[in-house]
């Protein structure tokens, strides 16, 4: 059980570049947000792990959602705060994933966009089941991932700025299966594409 460093030292050492490469809203991801809040009847308070550069957050706080924005790298963290925004260090594997605004209350909604990739196959059923556990029943999640099988290893960025993602691609089936042990009723899964030929699973469900 762990958390793969190399990725979090990528990301932590290249904050700011990524999140003005990711600042567009994919169309997909929109489309979930709209989803999102509407199941959420436009109100509620949600966990939002791996925020990054907090492009959703933005989006789901104009549309009356109450976001806590965490992540796993400190780079990105620093990067919310200094744009004004509260933000917490938070491995959702390891860490207490109390709401410090409202200890004891759990979450309407969980949203993990684009993140879990980074969870290794082995430790994904823990996270959701972590998430589960930190959302009051009929409550919402997000969470999406890539659609592919086996593991990969990217590699890119520049000299000064190497970056080393692994990331696990999951199937439809694994998925659903995956969320429906750890405590999460599926609603609907949807295939969608973010660049050409960059394939996503993503997923709505609620708290069992
Ligand atoms: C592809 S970025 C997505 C960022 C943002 N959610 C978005 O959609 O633009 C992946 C995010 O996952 C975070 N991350 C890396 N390893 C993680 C892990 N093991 N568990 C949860 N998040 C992780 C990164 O710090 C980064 O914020």
């Amino acid at each position: 059980m762990s958390t793969d460093r190399d990725t979090v030292r990528s990301y932590d050492a290249d904050a700011a570049q990524y999140a003005a490469e990711a600042a567009a809203m994919p169309q997909w991801v929109a489309a979930e947000i709209d989803a999102f809040v509407a199941e959420l009847g436009g109100s509620g308070r949600v966990l939002e792990i791996g925020s990054g550069g907090g492009r959703d957050a933005v989006a789901l706080e104009k549309r009356g959602i109450s976001v806590r924005r965490t992540d796993v790298a400190q780079g990105f963290v620093e990067l919310l705060r200094k744009s004004g925004f509260d933000a917490d260090l938070l491995d959702p594997l390891t860490d207490d994933l109390t709401d410090p605004h409202r200890p004891g209350m759990p979450y309407d909604g969980i949203w993990a966009c684009a993140c879990m990739i980074h969870v290794a196959r082995e430790d994904f059923g823990t996270v959701l089941g972590r998430l589960a556990e930190a959302t009051r029943t009929g409550g919402r999640l997000h969470v999406s991932v890539r659609d592919g099988d086996g593991e990969d290893v990217s590699i890119g960025g520049s000299a000064a700025t190497p970056r080393r993602y692994v990331e696990t691609y999951w199937r439809e089936a694994a998925l659903r299966s995956e969320l429906t042990d750890a405590g999460w009723t599926v609603s609907e899964m949807r295939r969608c594409m973010g660049r050409p030929d960059d394939w996503w699973l993503s997923a709505r469900a609620s708290r069992a």
